[in-house]
């Protein structure tokens, strides 16, 4: 087995020098000041050693990885009666695609398309005010990462909310057959926002871990979720963590594992391995370019792919 440090400074080092780096989003306007040359990798291993490299330590927008986390309390708080509301089958459509939300009256495919993670949103705001509800997943995201520092970049949120008309538009079709119950400004909002949660590589990976022990937190010996919750959430991230291109991601890394357009892609090697990678340029299908590649080589050389 190689050595995970080595293999991770090796990484870096290609990432870093490497040209061809994608393109970073600017339909978020915020979001297009971020340099294209950084990349960052945190894996943290099952006994809990974490090897870094390159800018692991920048926060960056974590976007749709927050999607990862919305399921898992969304799916905590009202259990399988959830896939009423967003199924769980790939799109094969952009993230931000409308077009099968009229054919399936409203009901969104999956809850890591926009339209699926604003239904997904919708469940947790349920009873709660906005501010509540942001809460409740902020501090998730603290508990899990181990960090009472995580935060929101009010600038990302503020920068989406002024120009995610696209998002309304989903929002206001699925409220249109029923599926979103609250208002729709208070939906958006809270998704705006923990779209916006700004982390680094070592916190996401830190944070992630519970997908890799079978829902086991292993900083408390507790189960965030059960071990069944867990696989299915995993092969969620598997089949539809990359939109379209979740054929290409499991063809070439092999690992559930779920993207945003800030440049992050958390991966899960289960029982082995938490995995956060970053860097902002993004590929066709909105993913992001080296972080794809950086994954494909780890998988490799670790003999980590799933199948
Ligand atoms: O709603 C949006 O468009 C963004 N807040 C999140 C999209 C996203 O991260 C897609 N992932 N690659």
């Amino acid at each position: 087995m190689p050595d995970l440090d080595t293999v991770v400074r090796e990484i870096s080092e290609e990432m870093a020098a490497r040209a061809d780096r994608g393109t970073v989003a600017d339909y978020i306007p915020e979001l297009a000041h971020v340099d294209p040359n950084r990349f960052g990798i945190a894996v943290v291993q099952a006994d809990g050693r974490i090897s870094a490299g390159g800018d692991s330590e920048v926060l960056f927008s974590i976007q749709s990885i927050s999607k990862v986390f919305t399921l898992t309390l969304a799916l905590g708080m009202i259990g399988d009666r959830l896939w009423r509301r967003v199924g769980r089958e790939p799109s094969g459509n952009p993230f931000n695609s409308i077009v099968q939300l009229e054919r399936e009256r409203g009901v969104p495919r999956n809850p890591f398309i926009n339209a699926g993670a604003i239904a997904v949103t919708d469940v947790i705001l349920s009873g709660h005010e906005p501010r509540e509800a942001l809460g409740e997943i902020l501090r998730f995201m603290q508990f899990l990462s181990k960090d009472p520092t995580v935060t929101i970049d009010e600038k990302v949120a503020a920068s989406e909310r002024r120009t995610g008309f696209r998002n309304s538009a989903l929002a206001y079709y699925m409220k249109s057959f029923g599926v979103i119950e609250n208002p729709v400004d208070y939906t958006l909002g809270v998704y705006f926002h923990h779209c916006a949660i700004a982390m680094n590589c070592r916190q996401l990976a830190t944070a992630g871990q519970f997908l890799v022990h079978n829902g086991m937190n292993p900083a408390t010996g507790f189960n965030v979720v059960s071990p069944e919750r867990a696989r299915r959430i995993n092969a969620i991230m598997l089949t539809c963590g990359h939109y379209d291109g979740s054929g290409d991601f499991a063809y070439r890394v092999g690992l559930p594992g779920k993207s945003g357009v800030g440049g992050g892609i958390f991966a899960v090697a289960p029982g082995k391995a938490s995995i956060a990678v970053w860097s902002p340029g993004l590929d066709a299908a909105g993913n992001s370019h080296l972080g794809r590649i950086a994954l494909e080589r780890l998988t490799q050389r670790m003999g980590w792919s799933v199948f």
